[in-house]
């Protein structure tokens, strides 16, 4: 089987841990780490035994033996780390969200075809194999149909301006760091679009939501009650509730189990798959996979997929009137 190479940009906090995901996995290499800082890409090709260490992420780029990059910087830089790749030809797999506004997306996906590159957001909750159990019992009608759905994804940071979290020039907030989890969930879960959606957000004192309710409502009836913070721990559990019974998925978006119970209240299944590492393994796996079959994308995360969530990111924060510092800047439009 070909062997996969990896980059990844931005030596971070998730970037470490997709690393040891990636060094879990067979037939791929983990080739080559970029930083802003040189000591820094050093460091982290150390702890993660990575032969090449660059101080910048064009010289990443540029590296005829990288075959895909991890982008795993904050949100407000992912459309020109993620563009400066594509016109090297690598393939992309970009950290969520995808970018921080449709129109960037738009640009990104277009780059990606006139280049013939592969390109997906890093939705690595779709990938995990619980969720899709929870889809095919949905599915089976195993709860009857679907009525409503509950999902939250919310924690506490003390509040810091200068965090990639609070910061509006790095597109903080908590739609757009965790927000987008229960929006991705529902949609993965039903296959449908939203016919409506309603929000409400706390605007805190860095001029992002710290955060926000969401009710989307679909045509098949289904309501979904989702909401998402970083300055109050909500917790981060999914309950899917249908007319013969409901699902409950803990920690959803990193999901390892999920229980079903019937219109009594009773538990009559529970699926769990411990992660054979922390569950990146999975996104990273069909990434290797699309390479190895030649796709450009995903059938799993689509592009379309990202672009229907970036839509309706961008709506709910033009409701709020949120409007991130380099949007102003430009006089664009969300
Ligand atoms: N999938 C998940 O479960 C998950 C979890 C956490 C975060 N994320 C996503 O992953 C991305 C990174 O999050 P993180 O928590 O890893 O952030 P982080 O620890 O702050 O790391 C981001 C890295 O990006 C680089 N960078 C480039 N431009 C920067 C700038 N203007 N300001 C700050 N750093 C900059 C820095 O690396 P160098 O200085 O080395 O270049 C920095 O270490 C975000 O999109 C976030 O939403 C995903």
């Amino acid at each position: 089987m070909r062997t996969i190479k990896w980059g990844i940009i931005g030596a971070g906090r998730i970037a470490s841990t997709f690393a040891s995901a990636l060094n879990s996995l067979e037939n791929v290499e983990l080739t080559a780490i970029a930083s802003r800082n040189q000591d820094r890409a050093e460091e982290f090709a150390r702890k993660f035994k990575i032969k090449k260490a660059y101080g910048s992420y064009e010289e990443l780029a540029k590296d005829p033996e990288v075959d895909v990059v991890y982008i795993a910087t904050p949100h407000s830089e992912h459309k020109d780390n993620s563009a400066l790749c594509i016109q090297h030809r690598k393939a992309v797999l970009c950290e969520k969200p995808f970018t921080i506004n449709r129109h960037e997306a738009e640009y990104l996906i277009s780059l990606a075809k006139e280049h013939k590159v592969f390109l997906m957001e890093a939705m690595w909750t779709k990938f995990l194999p619980v969720n899709a159990i929870v889809k095919s019992w949905i599915a089976e009608k195993k709860i009857g149909e679907v009525r409503h759905i509950r999902a939250s994804f919310g924690y506490y940071s003390e509040f810091d301006r200068s965090s990639r979290i609070y910061n509006p020039d790095t597109a903080g907030g908590a739609l757009l760091d965790v927000g987008i989890y229960p929006i991705s969930y529902v949609m993965y879960l039903l296959d449908e679009l939203p016919e409506h959606v309603i929000s409400s957000a706390v605007i805190g004192r860095s001029n992002v939501d710290e955060q926000n309710v969401i009710s989307l409502r679909f045509k098949n009836g289904v309501l979904a009650d989702l909401s998402s913070a970083i300055s109050v721990d909500i917790g981060s559990d999914a309950v899917i509730i249908g007319d013969k019974g409901k699902i409950v998925v803990p920690e959803f978006w990193k999901a390892d189990k999920a229980d079903r119970y019937d219109a009594q209240g009773n538990l009559v299944e529970t699926y769990s798959l411990p992660h054979p590492k922390n569950g990146y393994e999975y996104e990273a796996k069909e990434v290797n996979h699309c390479l190895r079959e030649g796709k450009t994308e995903s059938s799993i995360h689509p592009l379309q997929s990202t672009l229907e969530i970036m839509t309706i990111m961008d709506q709910i924060r033009q409701e709020w009137g949120l409007q991130y510092p380099q949007e102003k800047e430009r006089g664009m439009k969300q």
